[in-house]
C-alpha cells in the first residue's frame, strides 16, 4: 500500500465533543491532545516522514481569554511533557505560525523542543500555531520582495515556513466541516482532500487506517490524463 510522505492535520471538533457530553471546551481540547499524541506516533509507525497538524489558527486567537488559556496551558504541558518522547523515537520538533504572538514562556519551550530534537532523522512531527496560510504567503512575498529579484515557484515555496518539506500529499479534516480555514494554501494545491464527521477526539488510530487507505486508491494525476505509475 502507498503511504503518503507527508500527511496534514486539521484537528477540528474539539469543542463540538464535549459540548455533547456536558463538558467544558477546554476538556475536549485535552482529549484532543492526547489524540493527537497518539495519532501522529500511529503515523510515524506507518512510514510517514513529515506530520503536520493545525494546532490553532491565527484566527483562533480572537477566541475568549479562558478558552485560549486552556489551550495554552494544553501547550505548556505538551512542549514540557513529550519532547522526549519525540527524541527517544528520532522525531523532530519543528513549529510554524506566528508563534511571537505566544506566551514568552510557550516560545521558550518550544525553542527547547526544537533543539532537543534537533538530530531526529526518522520524522518531523510540524506544529501549527498561531497559523494561518495567507499570512504566510504575504511573507514570503515580502521577503522574495526583499531578496531583489523575481523568484520562481519552487523558490517561493522553499520561502514558506513549510519550505523544507514536500507538500503534503494528503490533508484530512475532522469534525465535520469542508474547508481549509487558512491551512497550507499554497502547499495543498495537489493535496488529497479527506473529510471526517468525526469530531477530532473521537476520531481513532482506525479512522486514520481509513484514510490511509482511501488515500492509496486514489488517482494522483496532476493534470494528466494518467497517472503515471513508473
Ligand atoms: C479545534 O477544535 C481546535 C482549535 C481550533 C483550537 P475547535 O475548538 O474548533 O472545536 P469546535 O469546532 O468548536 O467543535
Ligand atoms: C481550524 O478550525 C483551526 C484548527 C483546527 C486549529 P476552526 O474551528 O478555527 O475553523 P472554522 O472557524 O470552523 O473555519
Ligand atoms: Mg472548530
Amino acid at each position: 500500500m502507498e503511504s503518503p510522505r507527508h500527511v496534514a492535520v486539521i484537528m477540528d471538533g474539539n469543542g463540538r465533543w464535549a459540548q455533547k457530553r456536558l463538558l467544558p471546551r477546554s476538556a475536549g481540547h485535552s482529549a484532543g491532545m492526547k489524540r493527537m499524541i497518539a495519532l501522529s506516533e500511529y503515523l510515524f509507525r506507518r512510514g510517514v516522514k513529515v506530520v503536520t497538524l493545525y494546532a490553532l489558527s491565527k484566527e483562533n486567537l480572537s477566541r475568549s481569554e479562558e478558552e485560549l488559556s486552556a489551550l495554552f496551558t494544553l501547550f505548556r504541558t505538551y512542549f514540557s511533557g513529550s519532547i522526549s518522547r519525540l527524541a527517544d523515537g528520532g522525531i523532530r520538533l519543528d513549529v510554524i505560525g506566528e508563534t511571537e504572538l505566544l506566551p514568552e514562556d510557550i516560545q521558550t519551550l518550544i525553542q527547547e523542543g526544537k533543539e532537543r530534537t534537533a538530530k531526529g532523522e526518522k520524522g518531523t512531527l510540524v506544529l501549527a500555531i498561531c497559523y494561518g496560510g495567507r499570512q504566510d504567503i504575504v511573507r514570503a512575498a515580502n521577503a522574495a520582495v526583499r531578496m531583489g529579484k523575481e523568484v520562481t515557484e519552487e523558490e517561493f515555496a522553499s520561502l514558506l515556513s513549510t519550505g523544507a518539506y514536500p507538500p503534503p500529499d494528503l490533508l484530512i479534516r475532522t469534525g465535520k466541516e469542508k474547508r481549509l480555514s487558512n491551512f497550507l494554501l499554497f502547499e495543498s494545491a495537489y493535496a488529497e482532500l479527506y473529510f471526517s464527521d468525526k469530531m477530532f477526539p473521537a476520531f481513532t488510530d482506525a479512522d486514520m487506517e481509513r484514510a490511509l487507505l482511501d488515500y492509496a486508491s486514489r488517482d494522483r494525476r496532476y493534470g494528466k490524463i494518467k497517472a503515471d505509475k513508473s
